[in-house]
């Protein structure tokens, strides 16, 4: 895609905060960049609708975070794979662009849309606060939170985590839970196999991550952790819907990617990564 010199001091600008760790002036810069580059896409006139959006250069650039099997996590070769990277690669071959992957922290990829990155597939749950910095694809797999907990854990509901130390990856749906558990300490990682190992080790008293990623832990530590699903009356939590995170106002972009998505729901090819990578 076309780079202007705004976005890339606008990308620049987020990373300095990012790093910096203001986390909530961070998050306010990034709801004004939306703006901004609604702005100067304006002003140049540039919309897709004129056959320079993203995709005019042959070349879609997907940011992900390759650290939450099976949706995505680093293949042997060293390269991001599984249910994601599959489906938006049979999605840019329906739309007759390259996918080219960006590996990146999950807190990073909605700040990075529209500049760093065209689009994020990452296991991303649609929320309102989310879309306030971005618009979503159609909905493609349904998940709810799951809670990891060691083999000899006494936790066996939601008023039990309360007062606990959590782990979570930082700055998912598990992290926004965490903030509404009375008393309870989010305990944030980049990865979530290190929230697992620090449970493994004691260092935190629960892990609240995705069903899936959840399931493939479980299995990986079997004998040292148990899972409760979330979404029992114990817990309560309520379901959640992954999409494909797309810039704010691209109706054409939007309706390429949901058009494509739908065809692969067609032709079967959606099912087939689904028992490919998630095998159920
Ligand atoms: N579904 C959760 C969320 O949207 C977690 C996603 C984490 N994804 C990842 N690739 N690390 O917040």
């Amino acid at each position: 895609m076309k780079k202007t010199a705004a976005l890339l001091l606008t990308a620049a600008m987020t990373m300095t905060m990012l790093f910096a760790g203001c986390g909530d002036a961070a998050k306010d810069a990034d709801t004004k960049n939306a703006d901004n580059e609604a702005n100067v896409e304006d002003v140049s006139g540039t919309e897709s609708a004129q056959g320079e959006g993203p995709l005019a250069d042959g070349v879609l650039n997907v940011g992900t975070n390759a650290e939450f099997p099976p949706f995505e996590f680093v293949g042997d070769d060293g390269e991001p794979d599984g249910f994601d990277m599959a489906l938006i690669k049979a999605i840019g071959e329906k739309l007759g662009v390259d996918v080219v992957v960006e590996n990146m922290e999950f807190d990073s990829l909605v700040a990075s849309i529209g500049s760093k990155i065209d689009v994020a597939i990452a296991g991303m749950t649609i929320t309102d606060e989310r879309k306030n910095a971005v618009d979503f694809s159609d909905e493609y797999y349904e998940a709810v939170q799951y809670v990891i907990v060691s083999a000899d854990s006494e936790i066996a509901s939601a008023a039990d985590l309360e007062g606990k130390n959590i782990g979570v990856q930082l700055g998912t749906t598990g992290d926004f839970i965490v903030e509404d558990i009375e008393g309870a300490t989010a305990a944030q990682y980049n990865k979530a196999v290190d929230a697992v190992n620090d449970l493994r080790n004691g260092r935190v008293d629960a892990v609240i991550i995705d069903k899936n990623p959840a399931q493939v832990f479980g299995e990986q530590f079997k004998d040292e952790v148990k899972l409760f699903d979330g979404e029992s009356p114990e817990f309560g939590f309520e379901k959640e819907y992954y999409a494909i995170a797309l810039p704010k106002g691209d109706a054409e972009l939007a309706k390429s990617i949901n058009d494509a998505l739908a065809e692969l729901k067609e032709d079967g090819t959606f099912d087939e990564l689904v028992t490919q990578y998630i095998g159920n």
